[in-house]
Formats: C-alpha cells, structure tokens, sequence
C-alpha cells in the first residue's frame, strides 16, 4: 500500500463516520503568539475547545502539517538517531467537538486498525490515564483488545497538553510491539524502536492557564492524533519510518548527490536528517516563514545549519539542500505536491532561500570549524573536556552556530558545552536588547500583569468603529488604575491597536470633562485596553461614557502608508514575479517598511520602475473597496493575497483597489488612492537571505523628504562653493611655487651660452604655463645674464611660444633688437610677432619646428650683428 492510499483510507474511513474532512492548516499558525509553528492537528480549533470560536461541524477529520522543533514538543534532539521521530510530519486526525467523546474515539480507532488495516491484534496495546477507568472500561468491554494489553501510565505518558497553556486533557495511545517479544508490558513507553506510539486519543476538557491551573472546559471534546509516517511504515512493513516510500526517494537523492550509499550507520543517520529537515524547510517556507536571527526564522535557520553539517559527513561541501527540494515536491510520497500544493506554487522560491542560505553558512561554517578546532585545542592542553560558555556564545554570536551545533561537534570529539554559562550569555544578551527597546514598550512591559486581571462586566468583545470615524462615545466595562497611568477597557472603540504590521492608534479619552492622552492601547482577549496617562484623581466608573478620539493627523499618516504597502506589494508582484511575498511589515506615521521573499538585490531601474508604477496607480484616483467580515473562503475564492502572520478568522476583511491590488488586511485604509499623495522609495537592502527590505514614504512623508533633499543639496552647495574658492586659492599658490621652481632652472640655460660673434646667444627649449609665465622667465634671464642674447622657447597649448631678451650694451653697442629677432625667429615656426628692442614675444603653430628654431638662433642673430 502507498503512503498516499493510506492517508486516503484514513480519511475515507472518517468520512464514512459522518466527519468533514478539512484542509491541513499552515505550518505558520495565524494568530498564536504561544506557539511558533503548528504542533498538532488541534492547534487549528483551539478557539472552538475553548469555547470562543464555532464551526459549522462538530465532526471533522484531516491530515495535518506538524513542526516539531521547539517549544513543549520538541524533537529534534532524537531526529536521525532513531527511525520514528521527525521536525516535520503529518498527523493523521479526528476531532469531536462537543459531539461523540471516549467510546466512539476508542471504538473507531480500534475498527480502523483492526478491521480496516487488519494489524495483528496480538501486536496492539493501548494506554489510559491512571485514574482513568472510564476509558480502561471502554477498551475492555467495547473492543477485542487482549484485557492484559491495557495499561496504566501517568501524567507524562497519558495526559497530553498542547503548550504550557491552552486545552488538555487525559488521553488514551495505542501502541504496536513489533519484535518477537510482543506480549510483554515492559516495552511499552520504554522508548524502544521495535514498540511505538502511533496513535494518541486525547480527552480534551480542560484549559490549563498561564498559572498551571487547570479549568473544566465548557464542553469536553475528542482530539487525535495518529503519526502518518509511523502507520505508513508499519503497514509497509518496514522497521523505519525512512524506509517507507516518503523518505526512500530522499535518502536515495543524498545518497545520489554524495555518491554514499546508505549502508554504515554514520552515513544513515546523516541522510535521515537530511531527508528529515529538508522536508521541514520546504514546508515551512511554502507557508511564509523565512530562515532568519529571530524566534521562527532563527528555529528554521538552526535546522537549516545542522543538515548543512550532516552534509558534511557525507562530504557535500556545496550547496546541496536546495536540489531536495524537488523531491519533496514531485516523488516523495508519491510528490508531496499532490496534497500539499503550496510547495509546488512556491518551489522556486524555496529553492533559491535555502540556496542562498546554505552559502552563506558555507562561509561562516569554515570560519567557525577553525575558531572550534582552536578552542577545543587549547582545552585539550589544559586538560580539559569542555567548550566554555564564552566561546559556545562566540561561536553563536559571531559565526553563527547555533548552540546544539556546536553540542554536536563537541560531542563529536568526547568533550561537553558550559550551557549553563551560554545560557547566562544569551540572557545577558536579551537583556541588553530589551534595554535599548522604546520607552513606550517598556512602560507595556510594566503593566501587562495589571492588564490581564483587570475586573470586566462583560465579556462582549469591543466594536471596532475606527474603520469609518476617528471619534466615538463608548462605556466603560473595565477600568484600574495603576500608579498615574489608567487602564480603560471600552465597548466600542476608533483605537486601531497593532496588527498586521500597522501600529496602534494614539489620541485621548475623555472621562468626565478631561481629555487624557492615550499613550498605549492593547488588546486582552477581544477586548481594547486604552492606557491613559496622568490620570491623577480623576475616579474611573464602570458603564460610565468617554469620549475617544484617534488622533486625525497622525492616522491618515498611517492609513496612506498602509494603503500605499498594499500598491507597492501588488507593484512588485507586477514587476518582479509572483514569486514576492511578503515576509513582514511595519506600517507607521512617520514610513512603512516592507519585507519580502526575493533573493537578489533590486537594480536601479527595478526600484525606479516599481515606484513609477505605484505613482501611476496612485493618480488614477482608485476608490477602496472594502469587503468586511465576508466567509474566508469566499475571500479565497475572490483570489484575494494572504499574508502570514496576519489572523484569519472564519470571518475576514479583504482590501481591493480597483484590478490592481486585493489582500487580506484587518487594517484602516484611505477611501480613494489619490489620498495618498505621492510614493517615494527611500531604501532597499537586505535583511536575510532571500529576503529584501523596502522603506518608502507617502504624503507628508514625501513632502518632509523632498525637503531633506533640498536642505541637503543646499548644504552640498554651500560646500561646493567653500571647496571651490579653496581650490582656485591653492592652484594660485602651486603656480607661483612652479614658477619660482622655473625660475631657478633659468640659472642652467646660464651656464653654457653659444658665442656669435663675440655676442653670448643663451637658448633653450623651457616649460611655460602661459605667455606671461614665458615672458617672466625672459626677464629673468635677462636680469641674470650680464651681457647678451636670449631665446626661449615653449610649447603653449598646443602652439609655440617664443620669447627673446636683449641686454641693453648690444642694444646701444650693437644695435641688437629683441623685436626683430624674434620676428625673423618665429618665421621657421610658422608664427609671427614682436615687440620692443630689449623683450620681445612671438608665436607660431608649428611645434616640429621648435628644435630647429632654437638651432637657427643663432644664426639669427649673426645676422643682424
Ligand atoms: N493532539 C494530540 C497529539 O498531538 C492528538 O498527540
């Protein structure tokens, strides 16, 4: 039998039992803050187990997408080692809420395995809780079981809990002994490979809060649980989860990569983890998380670097995770894309993240290998078989290796990690980061234990107003004051408090004639929590009426930066592919920031062209349509963009501009694109790998932006000018020091002067700036020769530059003339001039000619002797 008939015959058969089969929620759940990926199936109807939420079913079945890796069910340490525990698998479910409970939940599972699947019954033992003889009565009496195969087991074994709050209760599991040994109790919850849980029956009845303590629940409920790669592997009758026909196409594509076969038990569990995390990044990237340095994306990024390692030992020191991909999607299980489409759609994308991401390890691993190679060297010679706190954190905070990497290659060479002293440095750490957080959240932080036990009168969630006025009156059903700040719970409210990236509303209350600011807003349960400060001795009344007001200016600041993320998103759909998605954002008076999956840094004419497009849309003076509280899967259907970590209830809002842009969005927007104004990109750059950041303004923003620029340009002016003036100062002082440099080299042409009829000819070939600097040069010889004549010659721009002295004892004794000779001079250079009898100048055209001008100098001058 296949993985994929196996999955079908669960849901079938639970089909068949009067249960709708739903779709798997996204790894990436919506909306809980207490949990960082999808751990079980009943994540999806915690709501409904707690009573706050409803379906349109009290029956439902499915496959449901699970990560394992953090938080109270953790397995990561035991993936790889041993053949049945994954960071990603599908749980096999069926849920009860307030309908059937223990007797059909036990009688079913028990039809399913035995008379559907015919497992051995001999082989099958089930648990209870210890004080649990209801569920004891019903396997005895109402199935074939063998009585001796029911057991007793306490709180760890047999009460199940989703987190360390939320719904609970006492379950019931079925295990299967697969060794030859099968009717002895003492393999069961040993934690033997050859016995195994595969299927867990929980009672849910109570929530536990953040306490411990325990609350019956409104109704009591039915949630199970059965691993789909364990009930594959029995029924495929192999004695490894990675042997069944999801896991066999991966080891055979490692093994293929490496050129290793699966044989030693070192190269096994390597390709277990490999084909074990690549499945959980595949995953868990199609529904929007994204490897990074925080919570989830830190989790998948840790994932992501231990398969890396693996890699390792199986020599592939390139990237080599990305080519998984396609296995997980078109051959495991038969092409996991079949049932799960998201990573087919998203496959592309998913491939260049964790490309991008594995070399970027790449390099830090290197650097990290030596720094660990040295560290360990220097405990060795001290005698020592352990890795300090200090370096471990080094290793994380520098290079980048999560601290159970580090474990890992520790292990490795037989020595241990200080985690204890970690530990105390990541806190520090934290601590250090929480410090330089805002004010704002701090004085949150303060006062979240006096928000959460603040009395109600009602448990009526707030109405939300804020969508169509900024100003309203509602009554207060929940007030404390705590110090000089109030906390003040109204029925209805304008107040936005944060989500999806837009931040909370600001503005004031007023209570009884005085306006208090409001500095904060927040939510308990459904209900908005106005914080006021100075609240002084002004008395707070349950059901008495305020007045609240949003701050008008500083919300359409926000609402043009949350429409225009809503265009810029659609923009960059348009212009750089579907393949965009977003990753975060931060909506906010002053800009918005928007995150997204991509992973190369955006050109010039990219940025250019998507700012242009979003500016054209703009000024087509586009009216919001706002669909509010329509069915999700209406919203679906219309096409319209999801976000992760956005909430989506049965019931959501879509945003739609015109054919340009449709998203899901709780958030408050402009009625008409016009409103915004103008769109301007202010930065791009990266924030991970396969992520980019866009920061834009709009509006006002643009306005105080263009000033900026201008302000600075006229600084850059100023300076210009300042830097020029300058300039033309020190080119003035550099020629003189050339000149006088010039000056003093004249004192060579003195040296050996040709004799033309008892008259010194000095001649020389020199360097001049201009005709002047020529002319300065002329005089100087002139001064410096006693007796005599001069001719020098430069090269001006291109042209010939000639200048002739003549001292005055020829211009008396000889009847010597500056002018005339530099006249019969310049001729050969093919120029003309002249000029008075003791300094003359002139210029010619021709350069060749300079040489020969000096040589027939003096004949020149012979003849006029
Ligand atoms: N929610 C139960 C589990 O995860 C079924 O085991």
């Amino acid at each position: 039998m296949t993985s994929k008939e196996i999955r079908q015959q669960f849901l079938d058969f639970f089909k068949s039992k009067n249960h709708k089969i739903v779709p798997s929620a996204p790894v990436v759940p919506y909306d809980d803050p207490t949990l960082l990926f999808t751990n079980a199936g009943m994540n999806q109807f915690k709501d409904v187990f707690l009573g706050k939420g409803e379906r349109d079913y009290t029956r439902a079945a499915n496959t449901q997408k699970c990560i394992r890796v953090s938080g109270k069910h953790n397995d990561l340490e035991e993936v790889g080692r041993d053949t049945y525990h994954h960071t990603f698998f599908e749980m096999l479910g069926n849920w009860s809420f307030g309908d059937y409970y223990k007797k059909e939940a036990i009688v079913w599972a028990w039809e399913l395995l035995t008379a559907v699947w015919k497992l051995p019954k001999e082989r099958l033992w089930a648990t209870v809780y210890t004080t649990d003889d209801e569920a004891f009565e019903l396997w005895k009496n109402e199935t074939d079981i063998n009585p001796s195969h029911i057991l007793r087991f306490g709180e760890k074994d047999n009460f199940w809990e989703m987190g360390e709050t939320g719904p609970c209760g006492p379950c019931s599991e079925i295990h299967i002994n697969l060794s030859d040994d099968f009717d002895n109790p003492d393999y069961v919850n040993a934690g033997k490979e050859e016995c195994i849980e595969i299927w867990n029956l929980v009672f849910i009845q109570y929530n536990r809060d953040e306490n411990g303590k325990l609350h019956d629940l409104p109704k009591k409920h039915i949630d199970t649980g059965m691993g789909f790669e364990r009930i594959c592997a029995v029924l495929q009758n192999k004695s490894s989860n990675y042997d069944t026909d999801i896991f066999m196409p991966l080891i055979d594509a490692v093994s293929g990569i490496s050129g290793i076969p699966y044989e030693k038990e070192e190269h096994k569990v390597a390709m277990r983890v490999i084909s074990d995390h690549i499945r959980t990044l595949t995953f868990a990237i199609a529904d929007g998380a994204v490897p990074g340095n925080e919570g989830r994306g830190y989790v998948l990024r840790r994932i992501l670097r231990r398969a890396a390692r693996y890699g390792r030992k199986l020599d592939l020191k390139e990237p080599f995770l990305f080519k998984l991909v396609d296995v997980v999607v078109n051959k495991a299980g038969g092409g996991m894309a079949e049932i799960f489409p998201e990573i087919k759609t998203n496959q592309t994308n998913i491939e260049k993240i964790i490309k991008a991401e594995e070399e970027s390890f790449n390099v830090t691993l290197d650097r990290g290998i030596e720094l660990f190679e040295q560290v360990a060297e220097k405990a060795k010679a001290e005698g020592k078989k352990i890795i300090s706190g200090d370096d471990a954190f080094k290793l994380y905070d520098t290079y980048g290796f999560p601290v159970d990497l580090t474990k890992v290659m520790a292990e490795e060479i037989g020595f241990s990690v200080d985690e204890k002293r970690f530990e105390e440095l990541m806190q520090q750490q934290k601590e250090r980061a929480r410090k330089s957080t805002k004010d704002k959240l701090s004085t949150i932080n303060v006062i979240t234990e006096d928000i959460s036990n603040i009395e109600i009168t009602t448990n009526e969630p707030t109405e939300f107003v804020g969508y169509d006025s900024l100003e309203a009156k509602g009554k207060i059903i929940g007030e404390k004051t705590v110090e000089n700040k109030g906390l003040i719970l109204l029925d209805k409210t304008p107040f936005y408090v944060e989500a999806g990236g837009q931040i909370d509303d600001l503005g004031n209350l007023i209570v009884s004639g005085e306006k208090l600011d409001v500095v904060d807003v927040t939510k308990l349960n459904n209900q908005v929590v106005h914080v006021v400060d100075n609240i002084k001795n002004i008395e707070l009344f349950p059901g008495e009426e305020v007045i609240a007001k949003v701050d008008e200016k500083r919300r359409w600041a926000i609402m043009r930066n949350h429409s225009a993320t809503h265009f810029l998103h659609a923009a960059l759909r348009k212009i750089l592919g579907t393949h965009v998605k977003q990753a975060g954002s931060y909506v906010g008076p002053d800009r918005l920031r928007f995150d997204f999956t991509h992973y190369k840094k955006l050109s010039e004419p990219e940025i250019k062209d998507i700012e242009a497009l979003v500016n054209e849309k703009l000024l087509e003076n586009i009216e919001l349509i706002h669909h509010r509280n329509i069915p999700f899967e209406q919203a679906k259907k219309m096409g319209a963009l999801m976000f992760f970590g956005d909430k989506y209830g049965d019931r959501v809002n879509v945003v739609q501009f015109g054919d340009f842009s449709l998203e899901f969005c709780g958030g408050t927007h402009v009625k008409n694109s016009s409103q915004i104004g103008l769109f301007k990109i202010v930065s791009e750059s990266s924030i991970a790998s396969g992520v980019r950041r866009i920061e834009a303004v709009t509006g006002e923003g643009v306005e105080r932006f263009i000033w900026e620029q201008l302000d600075m340009l006229k600084t850059a002016d100023e300076k210009i000018s300042q830097l020029l003036d300058e300039k033309k100062k020190i080119e003035k002082q550099l020629a003189e020091l050339k000149l006088k440099e010039k000056l003093g080299g004249i004192n060579e042409v003195l040296q050996k002067p040709s004799e033309v009829k008892g008259v010194n000819v000095y001649k020389a070939k020199v360097e001049a700036g201009s005709m002047d600097e020529l002319k300065s040069l002329g005089d100087e010889l002139r001064n410096k020769m006693k007796t005599g004549v001069g001719v020098l010659i430069s090269e001006l721009n291109g042209k010939v530059g000639i200048v002739c002295v003549v001292s005055d004892d020829l211009i008396k004794g000889k009847n010597l003339s500056a002018g005339k000779i530099v006249g019969a001079l310049s001729k050969t250079v093919g120029g003309g001039g002249g000029g008075r009898p003791h300094l003359a100048t002139a210029g010619g055209k021709d350069v060749s000619k300079i040489d020969e001008a000096l040589e027939i100098s003096d004949e020149i001058v012979a003849k006029f002797l």
